[in-house]
């Protein structure tokens, strides 16, 4: 045998193992996205999505509280509304009652040290729970869909956030939302993170629950991107780094692991984010249920695999469980 055949003694102690990482886990890593709701009183479980509720505003800070205490650094905010009139363009989506402005505001007064970022997306507050504006024959009509949708950026923008992140896949938004934010006075105080390779997955089931934003008719295949797609995502994510996205995400994350590393050698400069989605999480707990592996090693390697491939941030549901392991 030759020398260089043996590798075990450079990963015999735990601690030499920890060194084989370029990077490793960091409470800092993880965003927490949470679900907000316009019952103000609201915690309700949310069945698909096990251990994550719908909050209402009156709740958040008994909710994140203990989190923050605990090291939770930043949040992601999706809106529910569930008494809202939602009508073709999604208005409520930038009522200044809605509960997303109400939880921003709130967040930025009750924890001054906690990042707050706003999922940007017209799906939840549209009748037809389409992503954009639609033409009558359904396809997408995207120069009022990306004027909407930098209005809401805007809203959120002058309601306190640090980050807003369309999720809507319309042509042409981080132009237009970056343009809205400089117009107005925004552009060196607010981030704007692209969901840039955003695929059509089988992997959204639990969040369309959870938000209630299933499309009424059809599905998203004409703007989220087909999975087979590794061209398209390339394209997407240097258009967006072109743009100018301040970050560039890959969503969901552990199929599209090979779209996280081309991210990373395309935008080599920009911070990158994956977001393990509501299906990933569901299917990891449902496995660990079922016997077939423990849970936090899997939360772990899910989470190392991202970070191996080239993310620096991770969306994650399992957030306030890394805020306790990653203690140890
Ligand atoms: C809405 C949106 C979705 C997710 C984030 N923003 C769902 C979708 O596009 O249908 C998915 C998040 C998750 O599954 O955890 N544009
Ligand atoms: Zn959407």
């Amino acid at each position: 045998m030759q020398v260089s055949s043996i590798l075990q003694g450079g990963y015999a102690h735990p601690l030499s193992r920890k060194w084989q990482a370029r990077r490793s886990l960091e409470k800092n890593m993880f965003m927490y996205p949470i679900f907000i709701t316009d019952d103000p009183s609201a915690s309700v479980e949310i069945p698909t999505l096990p251990g994550q509720r719908r909050w209402g505003v009156d709740r958040l800070e008994e909710f994140l509280g203990p989190l923050v205490k605990k090291g939770l650094s930043s949040v992601i905010l999706f809106g529910v509304p569930l008494n809202a009139a939602k009508d073709d363009c999604g208005t409520p989506a930038d009522d200044l009652e809605g509960p997303v402005i109400q939880a921003i505001k709130l967040l930025r007064k009750s924890f001054p040290e906690l990042y707050v970022a706003a999922d940007v997306c017209l799906c939840e507050y549209t009748s037809h729970g389409h992503c954009g504006i639609l033409n009558h024959d359904h396809t997408i009509n995207t120069e009022p869909s990306v004027e909407r949708i930098s209005q809401v950026a805007l809203s959120y923008a002058q309601a306190g956030v640090h980050c807003v992140a369309p999720s809507d896949m319309m042509d042409g938004r981080i132009l237009g939302i970056k343009r809205k934010l400089i117009d107005n006075g925004f552009g060196n105080k607010v981030t704007l993170m692209s969901y840039s390779a955003k695929f059509a997955s089988g992997l959204y089931g639990p969040f369309r629950d959870a938000a209630g934003s299933a499309p009424s008719f059809g599905n998203r295949k004409c703007y989220q991107l087909p999975p087979q797609a590794k061209g398209l995502a390339r394209r997407a994510i240097t258009r967006d780094v072109n743009e100018g996205a301040d970050i560039i995400m890959v969503k969901p994350a552990l199929p599209y692991l090979d779209v996280i590393n081309d991210a990373s050698q395309l935008a080599p400069d920009h911070p990158i984010a994956c977001y393990q989605v509501s299906g990933e999480y569901a299917m990891v707990v449902a496995g660990a249920n079922a016997g077939v592996y423990d849970l936090k090693d899997m939360a772990f390697e899910t989470s190392e695999s991202m970070v191996r491939a080239g993310a620096t941030l991770i969306l994650s549901y399992f957030t306030p469980q890394f805020l306790d392991w990653l203690d140890v």
